[in-house]
């Protein structure tokens, strides 16, 4: 069911953001920049603080947090790559008791705004986790991870419209103050493709919004996780990570992930008023400048962070320089700004 563009009521901004070029509604969520760290790079919540100015990043998303804690996968988890990183942590996280005595807290506080990533394999525990984070002051949304290629059936929900649909509408009745992000995958591009497993986020058959303000499905889509991928040791002719396949990140997926963003923006996103976070291989502030074209509202930068912490900072700053330069007030009139390619007869 579509309900049509939702407006946003507007969480809150720090700052004088009202006035930057980079002052950003993400949902209705308010951003003082369109920069955010991704889920499981950043440390469960603000532990990046020791090396980077939260003040100046446009949010945080939190580790994916399970209903129980988990020790994930055996080392080797993480290796790197000639274009980024391949992981397999396997969801590694305290749970959500334990993240509500030590970490909820710190939300409220926490000089920029908090996303709760939310990972489960069951509904009922997806909406576990998603009740908690609901009642967390300063977190104004949640981004459920239906796209971990990490763990057995960690893409479940991911791939496949009708439990999608299914799980998408049952975190939304725990969720009446709380914004809903959907973080998909990259192996949808295939089957059923992004469009319609972006359609099942968005327009749930059949769920109802519990206001006004709300819509019945996603508020936003985050595209996307990590590439399915593997590497072997052609001495020991073993997979180089413990757990055999990973997920490949960085500058080798960026390209995909434009692509992904650019088709779900035209093929619905647009027409239902719904924002993307463009994520994949952010390293430099052109990086995030082609999401944006593509029709991302934000982005978030992961991998870019092991190569260089303060690296949103100076992709913030680029961005900056970037929307002054083309003369426009704020980012978001670059949004989906693409010109159509050289062969006007071809389609992307
Ligand atoms: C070490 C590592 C841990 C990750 N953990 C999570 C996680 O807990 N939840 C999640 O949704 N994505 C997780 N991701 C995926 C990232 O949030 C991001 O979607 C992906 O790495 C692509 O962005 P990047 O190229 O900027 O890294 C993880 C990625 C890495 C490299």
């Amino acid at each position: 069911m579509c309900t049509g563009p939702v407006t946003y009521r507007c969480f809150r901004m720090p700052g004088n953001a009202h006035t930057s070029p980079l002052s950003t509604n993400l949902a209705g969520v308010r951003l003082s920049n369109p920069v955010l760290l991704a889920a499981g790079t950043a440390g469960t919540l603000d532990e990046l603080a020791d090396v980077l100015d939260l003040r100046r990043v446009g949010g945080v998303v939190t580790k994916s947090i399970t209903a129980e804690a988990r020790e994930g996968n055996a080392t080797w988890r993480i290796i790197p790559t000639d274009h980024g990183m391949l992981n397999a942590i396997g969801l590694a996280n305290i749970g959500i008791d334990a993240f509500m005595r030590d970490y909820a807290h710190k939300a409220r506080s926490a000089p920029t705004t908090i996303i709760g990533s939310i990972s489960e394999f069951s509904i009922d525990g997806f909406v576990r986790v998603a009740a908690a984070f609901a009642s967390v002051p300063g977190m104004p949304a949640v981004e459920l991870n239906v796209s971990c290629p990490n763990v057995n059936h960690g893409c479940e929900f991911g791939a496949d419209e009708t439990l999608l649909a299914d799980l998408v509408s049952n975190v939304r009745r725990v969720l009446p103050n709380t914004r809903l992000f959907v973080k998909l995958s990259p192996i949808a591009m295939g089957r059923p493709g992004i469009v319609a497993i972006a359609k099942a986020a968005i327009e749930p058959p059949g769920a109802q919004p519990m206001g006004p303000n709300q819509r019945p499905g996603a508020d936003a889509l985050c595209i996307a996780n990590t590439v399915p991928a593997m590497a072997i040791d052609v001495e020991t002719r073993r997979p180089r990570l413990s757990r055999g396949g990973g997920g490949l990140s960085g500058p080798g997926i960026h390209p995909i992930a434009v692509r992904l963003v650019h088709d779900a923006f035209h093929g619905i996103c647009k027409s239902t008023a719904t924002p993307i976070v463009g994520i994949g291989g952010v390293l430099h502030w052109q990086d995030a400048a082609e999401f944006v074209l593509a029709g991302a509202t934000a982005v978030e930068i992961g991998t870019g962070l092991f190569a260089d912490p303060r690296c949103p900072l100076k992709v913030a700053e680029g961005l900056e320089r970037w929307v002054r330069r083309l003369g426009v007030t704020n980012i978001s009139e670059l949004v989906g700004q693409i010109l159509p390619p050289d062969d006007p007869t071809a389609t992307p």
